[in-house]
């Protein structure tokens, strides 16, 4: 399409609710939930199990209507095992866990709209210097994984974990890169943009390595996740995607501009942007919000035609037989050694090394995949000695 040609894109617009629901948490970072015996219980995950509704009087049960009352200064504990627990009431979904996992399964995406608390996003817009912190200067001085220990909290949300995990049909789940910070400046009218494609590890559209070469069907590689850090919209350059393109399980149209031809230098001036018709989808979603959505599903990033800068925190999502794309362990290494750590509690570190540690199982147990200098150098001589073979 040419570079002049109108955006007319489908917009389908999520909007916030008046509903919000909370999660009780334990100070070790377990979710409170109740079982089919009515006994209160901690657990990892956040199911519809784990899901209370809160007003000034009370807590409330979601599915099992329990009540529980506040102690005369305010706090809530509950009895488990004879033991009182203090639990904290915390931000939660908007929507039950299932409801969102019904529409992934269904539709191939899903968006738990504003589903982080305001101190989280806040501290995800100061790090990415857009929205409240638009004028502040990016932080050079270490990684934004160790600048606040928002970025792994958010890698870790718990009702967004739930249905990654359900949806991929297994609880061994990685993530395969360092989470990142995508942040879109204001198009000038001539940079390279994004081509159509389908995400790691299918790949299709890219020129990569290692893309998986046929359908999977009902094995899903891979689910990505997309943290709205600003509000996502159509003129502000939120993603754009063929909705529902998972299902024909093969790679976007190359008439549509896929990204493998975008990249070329000189593309967009000879062959115009890709493909912003009516047969594509953008999804409009406030900041704080996930886009979940199947990896094969056809998509491309956005473009900004407003004046301010836009920000998004993606991670793609795997089972724990899939390579990793890129490297995770030094930058968990130094995750490990800084105040961020500490500022998780027990759960969210547990989860975090959990995605972002692949291993190999050896004798005696695990050992963790790192990057090995000696190796990588020799494989670096050995190539340009053997180039032609
Ligand atoms: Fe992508």
């Amino acid at each position: 399409m040419s570079n002049s040609d109108p955006f007319q894109e489908r917009v389908v617009r999520v909007l916030p609710s008046d509903v919000h629901y909370s999660l009780l948490v334990a100070p070790d970072g377990r979710f409170l939930g109740i079982d089919q015996s009515r006994r209160f219980n901690l657990d990892n995950e956040a199911d519809d199990s784990r899901i209370w509704s809160v007003d000034e009087a009370h807590v409330q049960h979601v599915t099992r209507g329990v009540i529980l009352k506040a102690t005369s200064n305010g706090d809530f504990t509950a009895d488990i095992d004879g033991k009182s627990v203090p639990c904290r009431v915390e931000h939660g979904p908007e929507r039950m866990p299932s409801e969102y996992l019904a529409e992934m399964k269904s539709q191939g995406w899903t968006c738990l709209t504003r589903i982080l608390s305001d101190a989280t996003l806040e501290a995800l817009e100061r790090i990415a210097c857009t929205d409240r912190y638009q004028d502040r200067e990016y932080d050079n001085s270490m990684p934004p994984l160790c600048q606040d220990p928002a970025v792994a909290r958010t890698a870790v949300e718990p009702v967004s974990m739930w249905v990654v995990r359900q949806y991929m049909q297994t609880a061994d789940v990685r993530i395969a890169h360092v989470p990142g910070f995508a942040v879109l400046t204001p198009d000038d009218g001539k940079r390279v943009v994004q081509g159509w494609h389908s995400d790691y590890p299918y790949h299709w559209g890219i020129n990569a390595q290692g893309k998986v070469p046929t359908s999977s069907g009902e094995t899903v590689m891979g689910v990505q996740r997309n943290v709205c850090i600003s509000d996502f919209t159509a003129r502000g350059g939120a993603t754009a995607f063929k909705l529902g393109s998972h299902a024909r399980q093969e790679p976007p149209p190359k008439e549509w501009g896929i990204a493998a031809d975008h990249y070329q230098p000189g593309y967009r001036a000879e062959h115009g942007l890709p493909y912003h018709g009516p047969d594509a989808d953008i999804i409009e979603a406030p900041g704080g919000s996930i886009i979940l959505y199947d990896s094969r599903t056809w998509h491309r990033a956005g473009i900004n035609r407003t004046t301010r800068k836009r920000a998004a925190l993606l991670q793609a999502m795997v089972p724990m037989y899939i390579m990793p794309k890129n490297d995770t362990s030094r930058a968990y290494k130094s995750f490990l050694n800084s105040p961020a750590y500490s500022g998780l509690n027990r759960r969210e570190q547990t989860e975090f090394r959990k995605l972002m540690v692949h291993y190999h199982i050896g004798p005696g147990g695990q050992y963790a995949i790192t990057t090995d200098r000696e190796l990588t150098d020799h494989i670096r001589v050995d190539e340009a000695a053997t180039q032609g073979y």
